[in-house]
């Protein structure tokens, strides 16, 4: 199977807009994190920044950061109170120098860290920039994310004569490989759950949206003479796993998202 770069670009506009989900869904992790005022306390990958301001409310110090330009314009414009760092969370130098060198309390990430392929850097530089006793609570994909959308995807790759079996750059851990990685870098860790999670997505969307938004390596291909039969293919298949109609008897489509919950104390 072959594996294309991650070349991704956001559409900061379009995720806030049509998939605030994401951050709505982030919540739990929030919980987990319990921020202290005072603490200072890293989020990577904070997208359009609004985790970060919520965070920031506790009387902590935030600082956000993020690899894309446009996600960061729009969380500075909407949250001048926060720091903002253009960072890619894999480069331990640059996560260090958006920390400003200074050990934190905490890192938070959501619905990030199954974007970044090298992920024994991003916990390496996390643990660079944690104090003793410092944790990392985060929030991503976990085995078996996206499953079902993704199949669909490919579906519709094979219909218009691109390689179905294109491999996505998203990594999605196993509890155990996981929890292996965060012990090989110098943490504890206090728990780890997958969980299962049907996600609804905004009226009128379907499963050719979020493949628009999310999709990245899996349609950035699609030529643009295309891409109507190719959405159109999308949802196609999509129906035909059942996304169409909502296990929970509400109106709408969702998606099969399985997330990978983790906290952990570095030694
Ligand atoms: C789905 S968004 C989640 C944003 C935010 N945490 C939220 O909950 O709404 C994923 C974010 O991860 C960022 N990202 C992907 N790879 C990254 C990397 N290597 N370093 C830093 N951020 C990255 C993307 O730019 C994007 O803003």
């Amino acid at each position: 199977m072959r594996t294309a770069p991650n070349n991704k670009v956001w559409d900061a506009a379009g995720y806030d807009a049509s998939f605030g989900f994401v951050t709505a869904y982030g919540a739990p992790v929030l919980d987990l994190l319990a921020a202290q005022p005072g603490e200072k306390i890293l989020d990577i990958g904070c997208g359009t920044g609004h985790q970060a301001a919520w965070i920031a409310t506790s009387g902590a110090h935030v600082i956000g950061t993020d690899s894309d330009a446009a996600m960061l314009e729009v969380a500075r414009r909407e949250h001048p109170e926060v720091t903002f760092v253009l960072a890619d969370a894999q480069d331990r130098v640059a996560l260090r120098a958006a920390a400003s060198d200074a050990v934190c309390d905490a890192v938070l990430s959501n619905a990030a860290m199954h974007w970044m392929p090298r992920q024994d850097d991003v916990i390496a530089g996390v643990a660079a920039v944690l104090r003793p006793g410092g944790r990392l609570v985060v929030e991503m994909g976990g085995v078996g994310n996206v499953e079902a959308i993704s199949a669909a995807i490919r579906g519709a790759r094979g219909d218009i004569g691109l390689d179905a079996d294109v491999a996505s750059s998203w990594t999605f851990p196993t509890p155990g490989e996981q929890a292996a990685r965060l012990e090989r870098h110098g943490f504890t860790v206090r728990l780890v759950q997958l969980v299962d999670r049907m996600t609804p997505l905004a009226p009128g969307d379907s499963g050719a949206d979020w493949a628009r938004m999310f999709g990245a390596v899996l349609v950035d291909d699609v030529p643009d003479d295309r891409r109507a039969e190719f959405d159109t293919g999308v949802d196609v298949h999509a129906r035909a796993a059942g996304l169409d109609v909502r296990p929970d008897g509400e109106p709408g489509w969702w998606i099969d998202y399985v997330r990978l919950r983790f906290v952990a104390a570095r030694i």
